[in-house]
């Protein structure tokens, strides 16, 4: 009985995503200033017999917060609980998961800018003196708690550090901005989830899929997934660079990994509103899309390859986006 329960996790697809993700340090590829200082930070607590100090993590999504955050849990040796901003409503929400902790685990709050601000507050004295202090009861005879918490290592993410008060943002000893990924690092990433998924690729088809893939993990390992599905039905053993050219073209991924929202974005921005400026709410309604959407997970990519500029009057299409669509530029 247990082991058809085993098998059945191995051939699972969201476990394999869990296969994908690296688990220690020494499987992060990339980001190695980061890796660096919290290798370092985790050697020093663990001399001084300490926590950790509290880690907050921002960069754009995929880029691999999530990650980092179950990686420094395995190096620290502890275990990890998982809450989300957005999910901590009460100050209960939060008591009872800051009472499951035993000392020294890693609490990861994912999305920590979407966190209540009352909430927010309460965590203060959690994350300075490993205190909880809450009220209990109603107005008429509420009173006050303190409860005493093991020490432990509060690991926050998000993709908006604008957001987060600089109060809550003050408590955290290890602030680290994720970057995005050079086309060196996703080619070893990419190659790494073959070996993981045990489907080969070649080193020109993996460059392939690397430079499309918006320099970020998370679209690499998914391209390799949709790339080997084509070559699996190709019945190829290997995927070669033909292979993931031509899947490429078929998943509409553009020769520069910009994706479906990528191109309506920068059309829009171009053909709708003449280059620009135009302010954000106008152009996300113009392409059907959130506004958050367009400032976490479009914008910061475009803007980092030099397709759009923000100014104060608005977006504005630069040169390189006209001429990634061939299209004149009237002045
Ligand atoms: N440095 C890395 N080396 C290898 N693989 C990585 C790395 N970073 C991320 N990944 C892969 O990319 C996937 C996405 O990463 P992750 O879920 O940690 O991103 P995230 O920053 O938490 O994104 P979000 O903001 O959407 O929550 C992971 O499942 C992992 O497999
Ligand atoms: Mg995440």
């Amino acid at each position: 009985m247990d082991k058809d329960i085993l098998n059945e996790k191995i051939i699972n697809n969201d476990d394999k995503d869990e296969l994908i993700r690296p688990q220690y340090l020494n499987e992060y590829i990339g980001q190695k200033e980061i890796k660096e200082n919290i290798d370092v930070f985790i050697k020093a607590c663990k001399i001084r017999n300490e926590v950790l100090d509290h880690v907050l993590l921002y960069g754009p999504p995929g880029l691999g917060k999530t990650t980092l955050a179950h990686i420094i849990a395995n190096e620290l040796g502890t275990n990890l609980k998982t809450a989300s901003g957005p999910s901590i409503e009460k100050s209960g929400d939060l008591a009872a998961i800051l009472s499951t902790l035993e000392p020294g685990d890693v609490l990861f709050i994912d999305e920590i800018h979407r966190m209540p601000k009352y909430i927010e507050e309460i965590l203060y004295p959690a994350m300075e003196d490993f205190e909880l202090d809450i009220v209990i009861g109603n107005d008429g005879s509420s009173r006050n708690i303190k409860i005493d918490l093991p020490p432990f290592t509060l690991v926050g993410a998000t993709t908006k550090a604008g957001d987060i008060s600089s109060p809550l943002r003050d408590r955290f000893g290890i602030v680290s901005k994720l970057e995005y990924y050079k086309t060196s690092e996703l080619i070893d990433i990419v190659k790494r989830t073959s070996r993981v998924l045990d489907f080969p690729i070649t080193e020109d088809a993996a460059h392939v899929i690397a430079s499309r893939s918006r320099r970020t993990p998370r679209i690499a390992n998914r391209l390799f997934k949709r790339v080997r599905d084509f070559a699996l039905v190709l019945e190829k053993e290997t995927i070669d660079k033909i292979t993931a050219e031509e899947s490429l073209k078929k998943l509409k991924v553009d020769d520069y990994g910009l994706d479906n929202n990528d191109q309506d974005y920068l059309l829009s921005l171009i053909n709708k509103f003449n280059g620009g400026p135009v302010g954000v709410e106008t152009l996300a309604s113009s392409i059907g899309e959130e506004v958050s959407t367009l400032e976490d997970i479009i914008e910061p990519f475009l803007m980092q390859e030099g397709f759009i500029k923000r100014t104060q009057r608005g977006r504005i299409a630069t040169e390189k986006a006209y001429k990634h669509f061939n299209i004149k530029l009237n002045i």
